[in-house]
């Protein structure tokens, strides 16, 4: 061990027993630990899952996949998933628990991967930090957007590397369609769009709920959290995702990846405004949110880009021809998205309109018809009538490229370098999770939902034409008064 580690060990271990005595005996109560110290780069980091479900397991053996990152301890409320981590990560003596305060009061634990349901999100992740762990939190950031600042400050105390898990952004194809849109190959975005449709059961979140599951096999108190108290039911822990208390519907679990994606490559900031509508159309087995649902949301224009509109459609009872598709459209071509690889689509319009076909050329008389083309041909000499020939690039990505580990490689070098500089950072993932969970808000409330994408806040989007309507006399008033006055 180097004797960075050493130290650094030593003191986190002081550190860790002030968490073990305030941290037990206050659930989620903990102080900030100042730990600022880096991993040295020859050491292992040292990492915990919290929350080893499905995609604990995939998150954890993307992480491994990075050099010199250990798996130390796994936190899961099922015990058939603390046993099978002990077998599937191939290390009989894991450190596992049921109660995920046990892995922050650990001083070996360098940084905890947050893979718990959505409602658990903010809860782990602020009491990690506060514990001095560095935090790897899957996607949406949050639950409810008033959770958002609080995580955001938590980060921002702790002086901790964080990194939320939309992996997708750290693909070669998305890196690719960043490079093409900032070098302005499409022109300006004006229109996104995306669907990500299904039809079976697995895909609509009916996940295998293991027969042996009851109230000693699994932790439920701990499992609803904050969330209303109620009698066990299995299938509320195992498909939670169909529950609005503990998940966020498919916006937050999938228009978020798409959301993530687009800021990433138009370096935007948000929408500020958003719309949902949709329907519990086919999957009525007793879960409180929709399986259709179209969301509209308005760009506004930036600094960085255009105002554009992005629309995001989930069919989960699509039973007829499933062809998902997300495209990035401009002014001068598009950016088609599929599976890793991505076709971008270069067309340019001649300067000149046309005529003729299907125009209103044909109903001039005649004489009118040879002047019209006399005028046409002095405006549009031969060359404004010829269009740029249509262009296709088509991206692959390399056949090893593996987003998944290069996003977890792009936290563990900030961890090592101990910088707060990730990727998705947790201002980045409120970002994209607040739109996301603005749509389920807009589809419950029946309303258009207004977000200040610079401020974070909901605003009450007042518009310049009802600002200026109701008051209208009492401004005239005003400026005569101030006319007076000056
Ligand atoms: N980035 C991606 O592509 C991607 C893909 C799938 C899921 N996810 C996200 O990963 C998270 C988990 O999803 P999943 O499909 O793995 O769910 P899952 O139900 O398979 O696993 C969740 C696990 O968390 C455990 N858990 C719940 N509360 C806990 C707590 N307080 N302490 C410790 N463990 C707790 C449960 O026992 C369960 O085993 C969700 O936030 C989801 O949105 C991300």
């Amino acid at each position: 061990m180097q004797a960075s580690r050493r130290k650094f060990i030593k003191g986190l271990s002081a550190a860790s027993a002030l968490v073990a005595t305030q941290g037990l005996a206050r659930p989620l109560g903990f102080n900030y630990i100042p730990n600022l110290m880096k991993v040295s780069p020859n050491d292992k980091i040292r990492i915990a899952t919290i929350g080893m479900g499905i995609q604990g397991n995939y998150d954890t053996r993307a992480a491994l996949r990075n050099p010199d990152v250990e798996l130390v301890a796994v936190a899961d409320l099922y015990q058939g998933r603390l046993d099978t981590a002990k077998t599937a990560f191939n290390n009989p003596n894991l450190f596992t628990t049921r109660d995920f305060r046990e892995i922050l009061t650990r001083p070996d634990v360098d940084a905890v991967l947050v893979v718990t349901p959505d409602h658990w999100h903010d809860h782990i992740t602020i009491a990690a930090l506060k514990a001095g762990k560095n935090v790897y939190c899957e996607k949406p950031m949050v639950h409810h957007i008033n959770e958002g600042k609080a995580v955001i400050d938590a980060w921002k105390k702790s002086r901790k590397t964080m990194q939320v898990g939309s992996q997708r952004i750290s693909s070669a194809a998305f890196q690719e369609a960043k490079r093409m849109v900032q070098a302005g190959d499409i022109g300006t975005i004006n229109y996104i769009e995306s669907n990500n449709d299904r039809f079976n059961a697995i895909g609509a979140w009916n996940y295998s709920i293991p027969p042996d599951a009851s109230t000693q096999t699994l932790d439920w108190d701990r499992f609803l959290g904050d969330a209303p108290k109620r009698a066990f039911d299995p299938k509320r822990f195992f498909r939670w995702r169909n529950y609005k208390d503990y998940g966020t519907g498919v916006a937050g679990d999938l228009f978020v990846h798409l959301i993530t994606g687009v800021h990433f490559v138009t370096n935007s900031l948000g929408p500020n405004r958003i719309f949902s509508s949709g329907n519990l159309a086919y999957w009525k087995d007793g879960r409180d949110v929709p399986d259709v649902m179209t969301s509209i949301m308005d760009y506004p224009k930036t600094a960085q880009h255009e105002a554009f509109q992005m629309v995001l459609r989930v069919n989960f009872a699509n039973a007829g021809k499933i062809q998902n598709v997300t495209r990035i459209i401009g002014n001068e071509g598009q950016i088609e998205f599929s599976e890793d690889n991505l076709i971008l689509t270069k067309k340019k319009l001649p300067q000149a309109p046309g005529y003729g076909n299907y125009d209103s050329f044909f109903t001039f008389t005649p004489e009118v018809q040879q002047e019209f083309v006399r005028q046409y041909d002095a405006q549009y000499p031969a060359e404004s009538r010829m269009a740029e020939p249509v262009k296709e690039v088509r991206f692959e990505s390399p056949k090893d490229d593996d987003a998944h580990a290069k996003h977890f490689g792009d936290f563990f070098k900030n961890v090592r370098e101990g910088s707060q500089g990730t990727i998705e950072d947790p201002v980045f993932g409120f970002r994209a999770a607040a739109p996301v969970l603005a749509c389920n808000e807009s589809y419950f409330d029946n309303k258009v939902v207004h977000w200040d994408p610079v401020t974070m806040t909901k605003t009450t989007g007042a518009t310049p034409v009802r600002k200026s309507t109701a008051p209208v006399k009492k401004t005239v008033a005003t400026a005569k008064n101030n006319a007076k006055k000056s």
